[in-house]
């Protein structure tokens, strides 16, 4: 398990590749001598962003909430390259809004992508990295709200804490098998990205103070977030490690969960965040 990982000359298969962090993934999994395989919903923006990098990439449109077409994604993988290194679990999206709001649609939807994509994917890569028999790692991107909930986010949040609570059973599990194959949870603090971009899906009306939290988060993105390449890197410096927490901004994190866990042991009221 604490074997190497080979990233130059390996391959990684990076899901929601097309913007924000995955692109970023891309980019750095290019400079550290890696072939990609970049899968994303949105066919043609995958297109155009893989036809402006230099290196070997592979784009395949993918939806990850369709068990079978990322069952195809693994297939294509092998095929090209006949085995993985590196498999980034990063697509995602955000749903905003008051709980009791927000349409069962919408609900289900960051299910289906942010939780079931990631099942989808153990199915159909797991049983090959075991096969393979070497060193090769599994992220699974959380965030640093998977740890701590935020109001008018509960939908996101919820499949966040679902992502940490997959991966930390997973871990366990190729540990039972003393398996080569590890796994990291991956907890993005802000990251400049689309996120933000259409965190309702179709509904329609939305309260003010909804859409003035979004402007808001859309801003501290902006602000304080990282690059996606900036961020990538500290993502590689972290998998060097095979870190299992795989938190790149412990600035972002760490003062949070330690009051968190404060609160808990205190029995005292979680604050409310101030937007
Ligand atoms: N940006 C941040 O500040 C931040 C913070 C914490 C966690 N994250 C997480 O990072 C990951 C990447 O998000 P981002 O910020 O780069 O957002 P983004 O919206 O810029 O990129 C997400 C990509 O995923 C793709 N995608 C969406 N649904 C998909 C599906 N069904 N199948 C395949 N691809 C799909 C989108 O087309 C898009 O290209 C997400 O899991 C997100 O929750 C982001």
């Amino acid at each position: 398990m604490n074997e190497m990982l080979k990233f130059q000359g390996g391959v990684a298969v990076i899901t929601g590749a097309a913007s924000g962090i995955g692109s970023g993934l891309v980019r750095q999994a290019l400079a550290e001598g890696m072939r990609v395989v970049a899968a994303d919903v949105q066919a043609e923006r995958l297109r155009e962003f893989t036809a402006t990098l230099s290196g070997e990439v592979l784009a395949v449109p993918t939806d990850v909430s369709d068990p079978e077409s990322v069952e195809a994604l693994a297939r294509r993988a092998w095929q090209a390259y006949g085995g993985v290194d590196l498999l980034f679990n990063n697509a995602g999206i955000m749903a905003t809004g008051f709980s009791w709001q927000v349409e069962p649609a919408r609900w289900r939807r960051s299910f289906e992508v942010n939780v079931h994509g990631i099942h989808h994917a153990l199915r159909a890569f797991v049983p090959r990295l075991l096969e393979q028999g070497r060193p090769a790692q599994i992220v699974n991107t959380a965030s640093v709200g998977g740890f701590l909930a935020s109001p008018l986010m509960s939908p996101y949040s919820a499949t966040k804490f679902a992502v940490v609570a997959l991966t930390e059973a997973l871990r366990g599990e190729l540990e039972m098998l003393g398996s080569p194959v590890g796994v990291s949870l991956l907890a993005p603090g802000p990251v400049i990205s689309g996120i933000f971009d259409d965190p309702f899906g179709p509904q329609a009306q939305q309260e003010p103070a909804v859409q003035q939290f979004v402007e808001l988060m859309r801003s501290m993105l902006q602000q304080n977030g990282l690059t996606p390449e900036a961020f990538a890197r500290r993502v590689f410096d972290g998998l060097r490690q095979r870190q299992f927490w795989l938190i790149p901004q412990p600035e972002a994190f760490d003062e949070l969960f330690r009051q968190k866990a404060a609160d808990v042991l205190a029995r005292r009221n979680p604050v409310l965040p101030r937007f």
